[in-house]
């Protein structure tokens, strides 16, 4: 067993992760420990309200919602992104839906008090009715929230003494950014409602374990290695290689961009050593190499793919703590958000995105429609993963299940993950959880489980 934490007893956490290897199942469904996470995670943590490409413009403006709290991100005039409590300083009417443009600012439309783009407070109909004490100056401005911009993103936190964004999402962020994550556009985006705890839904997304049991057609010896005494042909080598890129571009509806399997297709010719190991490595050089050329000669922004495959930043699983995944795949990547609904119910966001062409204009993307898990749209692999997840979220209630029995070696992302959160539920100060967040911040994912310091 890695660590039995000796501090664990200090802390009040009910349904605490105390062997590390062994999930409480109360923590996904129990509505007092749903509670705490309301009060105690999802006002502290930094949260990805949206992508910048949803505010290309000057006073463009999006809502971003977590549980029962609405912000409103504004691009400003200089092009910087600010963020507001989406509630009227009135009598609390949100002063803004959805998204939109607020170059006239935001009027209440119930008693049409008026707040300038940056939520300054510009006008109080019938001002002179009201009491002094309730016309201070700054007391009627809309309560700034935190927000930054990373990765494309802007990002939102409610606790005005956290942290620094960046220092929350190390070493994910050094990573990404040399992957140029920033170049990265919207090509579509999907909603799913599940009808689980938002832990076990992001916990379905974050080990390989599953891959042959759940996703049976990725099993392909290319990515799983040869069958004992099996003879390695270079051709269907090839062949199985590009089956499996397919795999992960329709059946995961875009998981390898459609264009860097065409460019794959078109390496069909390639020779290759005779030798398994030589040819593998051969392989995914000259794949890596004309990935990137393809985007370079149409001006795209993309890294040396090559370069970054060496680092291990390719065909990786990147989550920045708590709900945040961005998943690169050769010239592009996924990304995932999840949020908490209810006790048993997740929201969960997919985006493709990918690197544009040089002055490619793309459409602003808008929230999609939400699909419940079972609906027959989604493609083959995903398909499979939302029919698990609900199955698992009924199973967890069964009266002889107690907990999650977690393999010490390929789950220990989970363990590290739940006991972050046990941290955040237990009141500790930021400058303990930012070194939690670092080893959860950090790939890849079938690693072991660690010790966070608490
Ligand atoms: S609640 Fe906004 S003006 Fe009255
Ligand atoms: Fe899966």
């Amino acid at each position: 067993m890695a660590i039995v934490d000796q501090n664990r007893a200090g802390l009040t956490v009910p349904h605490a992760v105390t062997v590390p290897d062994r999930i409480p199942k109360q923590r996904y469904y129990d509505a007092g420990f749903y509670k705490l996470e309301n009060e105690h995670l999802w006002p502290r943590v930094w949260q990805m309200a949206c992508r910048l490409e949803e505010i290309p413009n000057p006073f463009d403006f999006v809502e971003y919602e977590i549980l029962d709290q609405s912000v409103v991100v504004v691009r400003t005039e200089d092009l910087g992104v600010t963020a507001f409590q989406n509630s009227c300083r009135h009598r609390g009417v949100k002063v803004a839906l959805g998204h939109g443009s607020c170059e006239q600012g935001f009027t209440c439309p119930f008693h049409g008090w008026c707040y300038g783009p940056d939520g300054t407070n510009v006008g109080v109909p019938r001002r002179r009715s009201f009491s002094e004490h309730n016309l201070q100056r700054g007391d009627l401005d809309l309560v700034p929230v935190r927000c930054e911009t990373w990765g494309g993103c802007a990002w939102i936190n409610l606790d005005p003494s956290a942290p620094p964004l960046r220092d929350c999402l190390e070493p994910f962020a050094t990573s990404l950014d040399t992957w140029k994550v920033e170049s990265l556009q919207t090509e579509w985006w999907y909603a799913c409602r599940l009808p689980v705890n938002w832990k076990a839904a992001i916990e379905a997304f974050v080990e390989a374990y599953h891959v042959p049991q759940s996703h049976p057609q990725l099993v392909i010896p290319t990515r799983y290695g040869l069958r004992p005494g099996e003879q390695f042909d270079p051709v269907a080598f090839i062949d199985s290689d590009i089956q499996y890129l397919r795999a992960m571009s329709e059946g995961m509806a875009g998981m390898v961009h459609a264009d860097d399997v065409a460019v794959a297709e078109g390496l069909r010719g390639t020779e290759l050593p005779a030798d398994a190991a030589e040819a593998m490595a051969a392989w995914n050089h000259t794949l890596n190499d004309a990935v990137t050329q393809w985007h370079r000669e149409r001006g795209a922004d993309i890294p040396d793919i090559d370069d970054l495959a060496a680092q291990g930043l390719n065909l990786e699983f990147f989550q920045g703590f708590p709900n945040y995944f961005v998943l690169p795949m050769y010239s592009s990547a996924s990304a995932y958000r999840f949020r908490p609904l209810g006790p048993e119910e997740t929201l969960m966001e997919i985006w493709s995105l990918t690197r544009p062409a040089a002055g490619e204009e793309r459409p602003v993307p808008t929230p999609p429609e939400v699909w419940s898990h079972d609906d027959p749209r989604w493609p083959p692999i995903p398909t499979q993963d939302f029919a698990n997840i609900p199955r698992q979220q009924r199973g967890l209630h069964a009266r002889g299940f107690e907990f999650m029995r977690l393999s010490e070696g390929l789950e220990g992302h989970v363990s590290n993950f739940e006991r972050t959160i046990d941290g955040y539920l237990a009141g500790l100060p930021h400058e303990q959880l930012v070194p939690a967040l670092h080893e959860v911040n950090v790939y890849p994912f079938d690693k072991p489980i660690v010790d966070l310091g608490f």
